[in-house]
């Protein structure tokens, strides 16, 4: 690894698993002091103790990123910790597939909503500020191909999708304006082989389709990293997923 974020301090929210795991992974092999944040108690702790075996510096930090509550706390955690901010990976989120949107429940559309998209908002309200008190820094949403396309039995999910991509256009946009350094980047990946496979489906037959679906057209696996340098126009978190017929 060659260091490209050494010094800096990453938050990688939805962090204990998946894409988010492997993004924290690589930041910190890079050189970034990473704090993870999750729901998840049992995982994250155990993705920190790993990036420390390995000899970097990570926090564990139990966040709900849709409380606005928890995120005042957590940007005054991380910056007492690590004395700065300099990136921001919004990457927590679900998925809620349905047969059709009629069957779809207001409260599954609102959880979803409020996961990946008012998630997405608060993380940037409140380390925004951060990172301009650090002088400049990057800011990653992870959006996905169903932001760019709609998906079929997911159009909450490309809805909410759909809404980081445009949101990530507007707050580069703001930042450019102000001139504060921050560079403001969604992310889209395609289908990459990871648990949120799993949480999507609700009967056998569910898994057998998602199952089929993975086989047919998975784009890679969250933790077969390609060299940075490989891809030097991206953001480093981009490198995370690679083709499966080049993996090793
Ligand atoms: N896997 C894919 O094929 C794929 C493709 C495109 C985009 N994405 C996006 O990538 C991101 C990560 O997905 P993944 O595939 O790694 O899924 P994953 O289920 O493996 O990881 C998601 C993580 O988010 C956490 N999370 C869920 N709700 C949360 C909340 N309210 N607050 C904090 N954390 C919460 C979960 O506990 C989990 O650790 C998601 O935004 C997803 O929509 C995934």
């Amino acid at each position: 690894m060659t260091g490209q974020v050494q010094g800096k301090v990453a938050l990688v929210t939805g962090g204990a698993s998946g894409i988010g795991e492997a993004v924290a992974q690589l930041l910190a092999r890079e050189g970034a002091s990473v704090a993870v944040t999750d729901i998840d108690d049992l995982k994250g702790p155990e993705v920190v103790a790993g990036i420390k075996k390995a000899g970097h510096d990570a926090v564990f930090l139990h966040q709900d990123v849709t409380s606005e509550a928890r995120w005042v706390e957590v940007v005054t955690e991380v910056e007492k910790r690590f004395g700065r901010l300099d990136i921001l990976v919004s990457n927590a989120g679900i998925g809620i597939s349905v047969p059709s949107i009629v069957d779809m429940s207001l409260e599954d559309w609102r959880r979803q909503t409020a996961i990946n998209l008012d998630g997405v908002f608060l993380s940037v309200k409140h380390c925004l500020p951060a990172m301009r008190r650090t002088g400049g820094g990057s800011i990653i949403m992870m959006s996905s191909l169903a932001g760019l396309r709609g998906a079929l039995n997911l159009a909450g999910y490309c809805a909410t999708k759909g809404g980081v991509r445009l949101f990530a256009k507007a707050i580069a946009m703001e930042c450019a304006s102000v001139g504060d350094g921050i560079r403001v980047n969604s992310v889209h990946p395609g289908i990459i082989d990871t648990p949120i496979w799993a949480k999507f489906q609700r009967t056998r037959r569910e898994a057998e389709q998602t199952h089929r679906l993975i086989r047919k057209n998975a784009r890679g696996w969250p933790r077969r990293s390609v060299a940075p340098a490989s891809l030097p126009k991206l953001p480093a978190v981009c490198c995370i997923w690679r083709p499966m017929r080049q993996a090793t």
